[in-house]
């Protein structure tokens, strides 16, 4: 059926978390009249629940080879193929051309073990044409470079800069790029995917994503869900056009193709629109993460397959950086493009009966709980570790970072900027190595940026309300009223953080692991592409 972007846009129903705070389309309206009548897929109207979750298989080592940084050890190689392959997002939808590492999306997970070293060779075995739209007019991205680049980020992983996928970076098809991962850090789950200059987003949402887990011995102490009831949930929403190709969103204007936010009309679980998923009456672990390019989602699950139905608590055990201090019961949680959750949820109370996973508008997934009693895991301790709250007197320096966009004279949002500084300006921030800082993130704008450093883990300190004139004319920054609360989840280890509008969220850093070029940015990808990225140094510690 053809309908027009604004007709599918009011259908969808397919609302991003941040309606609290915004209108979620608000920021995506395009002039109309800019938009062609395009023939896109009406996913809502798909018979649900007809697929079986996909899980993404465990990524097995080609073998060990000489460690990049002691040749005298050997540790585990992986080597995993960017290509492009034909997989059915649904039943009843032609299969859809995609990317993937590994030929398949979401890629193979990679699980390792704290402390123990892997390198792993990225192959570019893409096409030399993307299939997307390239806005040639954004940073990194002109004419005078090859339209298909790939590297490889390992998000949320304390990596040495020359392994981290600075996104000038880039390798071209037929390329590879050996990265050395050391895992020097708390079992958590991280996620890799395509970060090259001015088309992340195109890459991304072709397909360049996968799960990273990182085990260790405090993890292995405790009574956790393993094995067949630790499932990776990966989601991303995707709209396509009715011969199953994926749609993704232009400005209408083909010299600045560009679009500030892309919102799918489906919300695919590991790579599937409506998936179901079989699971015993007892205790499972979710390792939740948004790979999304724009959107926020407000996860619950429910009783009914409506979004009307009673919520179910669960508890959530972590967030991006690992285990949280003790678990949380909660009805629903916030994650935010880039962020993951660690999530046990006990089905013992509904066997033989469905439980569905939703975000505000929409529910997107079932779990069928069979009838027949199983065993269970132990009830979770009250304790996961030990708390560590770090405090704002360990800071020896705060910054000051704005989060803005400048508007063109159509009223569309043209360049978004942190710091007021596009990308190719010199580096501002400068942290030394070992050294602990304050980042004020202060949102000039009206929507919510989640804002990624790599490297290193934080804390967030608080978010709060200011008076946007009032810093807008002095510089000066005045609360207009109380901190909001904090997520429980939002007290643990992250790496990326929910910037409200015109809001301020501070966080405090300690800029451990290595010295060298890194970059932090907003992981609205869109965003990222079109400036709202900055490089920053770490510098040796003197
Ligand atoms: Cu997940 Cu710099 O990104
Ligand atoms: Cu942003």
């Amino acid at each position: 059926m053809t309908i027009s972007r604004r007709q599918f846009l009011l259908r969808s129903g397919l609302v991003a978390a941040g309606t609290a705070v915004r209108d979620a389309y608000a920021a995506h309206e395009m002039p109309v009249a800019a938009e062609p009548q395009v023939s896109l897929l009406d996913t809502n109207s798909l018979a649900r629940y007809v697929d079986e979750l996909p899980l993404p298989p465990i990524m097995r080592s080609a073998g060990l080879r000489a460690s990049p940084v002691n040749r005298a050890v050997r540790i585990p190689y992986y080597r995993i193929n960017m290509r492009p392959f034909q997989a059915p997002v649904h039943r009843d939808v032609p299969p859809t051309s995609l990317w993937g590492y590994g030929g398949i999306c979401p890629g193979p997970t990679l699980e390792v073990r704290r402390d123990q070293p892997v390198q792993v060779e990225w192959v570019n075995q893409l096409p030399a044409r993307h299939f997307l739209p390239i806005d040639h007019s954004l940073h990194g991205a002109g004419r005078d470079v090859p339209e298909v680049r790939t590297v490889v980020h390992l998000h949320g992983g304390r990596t040495p800069p020359e392994s981290d996928g600075y996104p000038e970076n880039w390798f071209v098809p037929g390329k590879s790029a050996t990265c050395y991962y050391p895992n020097g850090q708390d079992a958590t789950a991280l996620f890799y995917h395509d970060h090259a200059m001015g088309i992340t987003r195109l890459n991304t949402v072709a397909g360049l994503t996968g799960m990273y887990l990182i085990r260790d011995e405090l993890e292995d102490s405790l009574p956790l869900p393993r094995g067949p009831y630790e499932i990776p949930l990966v989601l991303f929403d995707r709209s396509f056009n009715s011969d199953g190709s994926l749609y993704y969103s232009t400005s209408g204007n083909a010299d600045s193709p560009w679009v500030s936010q892309y919102y799918g009309s489906a919300i695919l679980v590991n790579g599937k629109i409506f998936p179901n998923l079989r699971v015993q009456p007892r205790k499972y672990r979710f390792r939740v993460l948004n790979s999304s390019n724009g959107s926020f989602y407000r996860l619950s699950f429910g009783t009914a397959a409506d979004v009307a139905a009673a919520g179910v608590e669960f508890l959530q055990i972590g967030s991006e950086q690992g285990l949280l201090q003790a678990p949380v019961a909660l009805k629903e949680l916030i994650v935010g493009p880039g962020e993951r959750v660690d999530l046990v949820l006990n089905f013992a109370p509904w066997r033989g009966k469905q439980v569905y996973l939703r975000t505000d508008a929409a529910v997107f997934m079932q779990f069928q709980v069979g009838s027949a009693k199983t065993e269970d895991s132990p009830e979770l301790p009250g304790m996961l570790r030990p708390a560590f709250r770090m405090q704002e007197s360990a800071a020896t320096r705060t910054r000051q970072l704005t989060i803005g966009d400048s508007q063109d004279r159509l009223g569309q949002s043209s360049v978004m900027l942190l710091n007021n500084t596009p990308w190719h300006m010199p580096v501002t921030e400068d942290p030394r190595l070992n050294s602990t800082e304050i980042w004020t993130f202060i949102n000039l704008t009206d929507d919510s940026h989640p804002i990624h450093l790599h490297l290193v883990r934080f804390q967030v300190l608080d978010r709060r309300p200011f008076d946007l004139g009032v810093f807008q004319l002095t510089g000066k920054v005045v609360y207009t009223g109380p901190p909001d609360a904090l997520s429980p989840g939002e007290l643990g280890w992250k790496d990326t953080v929910r910037v409200d509008p015109q809001s301020i969220a501070r966080i405090i850093v300690k800029f451990e692991g290595f010295a060298g070029r890194y970059v932090w940015h907003c992981h609205m990808l869109e965003h990222e592409d079109n400036e709202m990225m900055r490089p920053y140094d770490v510098l040796p510690s003197g």
